[in-house]
């Protein structure tokens, strides 16, 4: 077991006209499971490639349970990884597929075979190790790289992108039984996704990148309930964060001709500009209480099953509100809602980050 600890990490590819990764510091702890989560280039597996040691930093240290692997090649770093492109050979049987790090190991057939048992069983490949790839379904590879991945009793395990290859069905429920699997052997894990459901719903901690940068880092709802930058509360909830530009004056948000209270905390914010946020699912509906809250329109209704997602016009813009499955609303009803105080946030309008 190892804590994983990545310092000032610059990389720019020859190619490359910015830094893939620009002055990157973390640190996962022993036994964690952190969660890089981004856009599609903003530097994860530029990242990941660089603690692997399949890419070679321009600056800046990799340790591994306190050990500078910086510049060790990437057999001697005591991990373990699964890419998206799982790579299984398909001339070898799963059990061999399973037990390849340990043939490369030259861990002794006794010890060989009760690993790769044990890895398939967490898989449930039991019934498998004898067939082919070619006779096993895309779910089923994929359980084979992971099982290849666990089988060499890595200190450090490194999954990008593992679930991306699978439909979406196949992927919610390998994402549980991934959760499950690496709870219980307690392996410390770097994790990359694009898909901000999957790192909320895997990570102890997500890191949340952009451009080459960690934007935020933190458990999992405290970086959905409190973003420290517009970025983060528009890349990570379905919806995404509401934004609004409001002006404070004297106590309330003033939008357009609509106002809503204001915390005392914005005292200082008077008469200026500031940028709200508030998530789809804090925004309630004040139904019959006709004086209370701020009046919008109902332009979209969709039912999602567990709930209805509504798209209104309210104060010249849009908001979304996600509301329980029974409402009855069709476009053109009007509602009034309430914007709770306790709920939103606020941003500087110019930098987009957080106010203190
Ligand atoms: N081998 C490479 N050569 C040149 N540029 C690269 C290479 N790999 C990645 N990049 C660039 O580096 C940036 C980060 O890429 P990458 O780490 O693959 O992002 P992500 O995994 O988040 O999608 C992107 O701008 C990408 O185009
Ligand atoms: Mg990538």
């Amino acid at each position: 077991m190892a804590g994983v600890t990545v310092t000032n990490l610059v990389k720019t590819y020859p190619s490359g006209n910015r830094r893939a990764t620009d002055d990157i510091s973390l640190d996962v702890a022993d036994g964690e499971f952190l969660v890089l989560v981004g856009p599609s280039g903003c530097g994860k597996t530029t990242l990941l490639r660089m603690v692997a040691g399949l890419e070679t930093p321009d600056g800046g240290t990799v340790t591994i349970g306190g050990r500078d692997v910086t510049r060790l090649p990437a057999r001697e770093r005591g991990l373990s990884m699964v890419f998206q492109s799982y790579a299984i050979f398909p001339h070898l049987k799963v059990r061999q597929n399973i037990g390849f790090g340990l043939t490369m190991q030259k861990v002794p057939k006794p010890e060989w075979n009760t690993r790769v048992e044990r890895a398939a069983e967490l898989l449930d490949l039991t019934d498998y190790l004898d067939r082919h790839p070619a006779q096993l379904s895309g779910g089923q590879r994929q359980r084979v790289a992971v099982a290849r991945a666990i089988a060499v009793d890595a200190d450090v395990l490194l999954m990008d992108e593992p679930l991306s290859n699978l439909d979406a069905l196949l992927r919610l429920q390998f994402r549980a039984e991934l959760k499950k699997i690496v709870a219980r052997l307690g392996t410390t894990t770097l994790y990359v996704t694009h898909d901000q459901a999957e790192a909320m719903s895997l990570g102890d901690r997500v890191a949340v990148m952009r451009d080459g940068r960690i934007a935020q880092i933190g458990a999992p709802m405290d970086v959905y309930d409190r973003p420290g930058e517009r970025f983060v509360g528009g890349f990570l909830g379905a919806p995404p964060m509401n934004f609004f530009t409001a002006t404070v004056h004297q106590g309330s948000l003033v939008v357009d001709d609509q106002s809503v209270p204001a915390p005392a905390s914005l005292a200082s914010w008077n008469d200026k500009k500031i940028l709200a946020g508030i998530r789809a699912e804090n925004i309630t509906i004040t139904q019959g209480q006709a004086q209370e809250g701020v009046e919008a329109e109902v332009e979209v209704a969709e039912p999602t099953g567990s709930a209805i997602l509504l798209t209104v016009r309210w104060a010249g813009g849009e908001l979304k509100v996600q509301t329980g499955p029974g409402l009855r609303v069709a476009p053109g009803d009007r509602l009034r809602l309430e914007l709770p105080a306790a709920a939103l946030r606020f941003y500087d309008p110019e930098t987009g980050l957080v106010l203190a």
